[in-house]
């Protein structure tokens, strides 16, 4: 295909190049997204093969049209996996591939269905006083500091819901760092920019998380273990169809999916808000307004800012024709910003009445699955913290980075301060 004459052909002179969009630079991409949006809302992007979708209604269109645009390459590596990375994985049993974000009707339906009955909100929300415990520990050890400065994301956001997620599906909850460097490598082994090199360490952290994975389910048939991983065996035994190695995966996508995102919007939240004086100090006197907000730093600063699909078929998108077999990057961080949706997109506000319609969750079939669980963290996070530290405040002259990923949007920290009480 001959992506120029595509280019030339939507009207968009080639002399706009990417439109400053780097898929890999989280720093701040809105100005290109907006650029995008304006001058060529559906463009191939060669430097890594897709085509970039930035308007909202494109997004949640193709999001819906699971016959035409499937998922399948939702977990597929960005870069190709390097020879000794592929040895190490092979040799090591490395099977995983996706529990449900990449897989597609109807064994996705299948597999779902019995996830969704483990993961029930009676199991998350009997955790609701453990989960307030941990907050408040956490809020109380960083008060104790004498120079009353700290990190949010290292404080708080790093284990909280890390601690959570291991509980649920019945994992070693003293493990939370060893997961963490799971994670990470996964986000980098999947949507990262690595040289094979790179990979290496990232291959061998593979390996160990999987065989955990698989080691979790082992241990649920051994014993009758009140966990999710545990209710998705007794599923499989009560004559629900699901294999093992689909429980280990549903699993393995839990252990990343329930804590890594959930830490950024409990940091994005606080990142946000804090730089927003005027609005924090509205959620300090009414906390009945962090639920809104919450949806609103979702809307204005998601976890993940682009996802992928592929075309099954040739297809039209925003005018623009896809043909199949053709990969698509869907730029929720964009389409959370598209004035056509929402009014003065580029403006935080939590006084915004659609903000829940943003798509940092996705849209349609694969809608995330553990979308209430991470606002009940996020809402739980925020209440102990307006109760216990009002007067926290972002350092001053902190320029916050964030991780290179193409989906992924990380910031390195949240430092604040706060007045210590005379
Ligand atoms: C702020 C936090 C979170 C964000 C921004 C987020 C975002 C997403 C997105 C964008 C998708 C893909 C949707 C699509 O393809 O249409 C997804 C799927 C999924 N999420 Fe989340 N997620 C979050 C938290 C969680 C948590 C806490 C869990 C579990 C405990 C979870 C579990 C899942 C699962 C299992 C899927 C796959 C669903 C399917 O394919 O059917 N997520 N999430």
């Amino acid at each position: 295909m001959d992506h120029q004459q595509t280019s030339a052909s939507n009207g968009c002179p080639l002399a706009h190049g990417h439109h400053g969009f780097e898929p890999f630079d989280q720093k701040n991409p809105f100005v290109a997204y907006a650029e995008m949006r304006r001058e060529q809302p559906v463009m191939f992007d060669e430097r890594v093969g897709y085509w970039v979708v930035t308007r909202y209604d494109d997004v949640k269109a193709v999001f819906d049209d699971w016959e035409t645009f499937s998922s399948e390459n939702a977990q597929a590596p960005v870069r190709q996996r390097g020879a000794e990375a592929k040895k190490i994985m092979d040799e090591g049993g490395f099977t995983a591939y996706s529990g449900l974000s990449a897989r597609r009707p109807p064994e996705h339906t299948r597999i779902r269905k019995v996830a969704q009955k483990a993961f029930t909100p009676r199991r998350y929300r009997a955790l609701e006083p453990s989960i307030r415990a941990h907050v408040v520990r956490r809020i109380e050890q960083m008060l104790a500091r004498s120079d009353a400065r700290g990190d949010f994301l290292m404080d708080l956001a790093y284990d909280v819901p890390t601690v959570t997620i291991l509980t649920l599906i019945g994992a070693d909850t003293e493990k939370v760092d060893l997961f963490k460097q799971w994670s990470d490598s996964r986000a980098a082994m999947t949507w990262g920019d690595l040289s094979d090199e790179e990979q290496i360490p990232h291959a061998h952290n593979l390996v160990d998380y999987w065989q955990e994975c698989l080691r979790l389910v082992q241990d649920a048939h051994d014993h009758d273990r009140d966990t999710l991983v545990g209710d998705m065996v007794r599923e499989q035994q009560a004559g629900d169809e699901i294999t093992d190695h689909e429980i280990a995966s549903v699993a393995y996508s839990l252990l990343f999916a329930g804590h890594e995102t959930t830490t950024t919007l409990i940091s994005n939240s606080m990142r946000v808000l804090l730089a927003h004086p005027d609005q924090w100090q509205r959620i300090v006197a009414d906390p009945t307004l962090i639920g809104p907000a919450i949806d609103e730093v979702l809307r204005y600063s998601g976890s993940i800012v682009a996802w992928r699909r592929k075309a099954l078929k040739d297809a039209v998108v925003g005018g623009v024709e896809i043909p199949a077999s053709s990969e698509l990057l869907l730029v929720m961080g964009s389409a959370n910003r598209d004035e056509s949706r929402f009014d003065d997109g580029e403006l935080f506000s939590i006084d915004r009445e659609n903000s829940r319609e943003h798509l940092s969750f996705g849209f349609g079939i694969h809608y995330c699955l553990g979308n209430m669980l991470a606002k009940l963290q996020a809402k739980i996070a925020l209440e102990e913290i307006v109760r216990l530290m009002p007067n926290v405040q972002l350092q001053d002259g902190v320029d916050i980075g964030f991780r290179d990923n193409l989906s992924f949007r990380v910031p390195l920290e949240v430092p604040v301060k706060w007045k210590v009480a005379a």
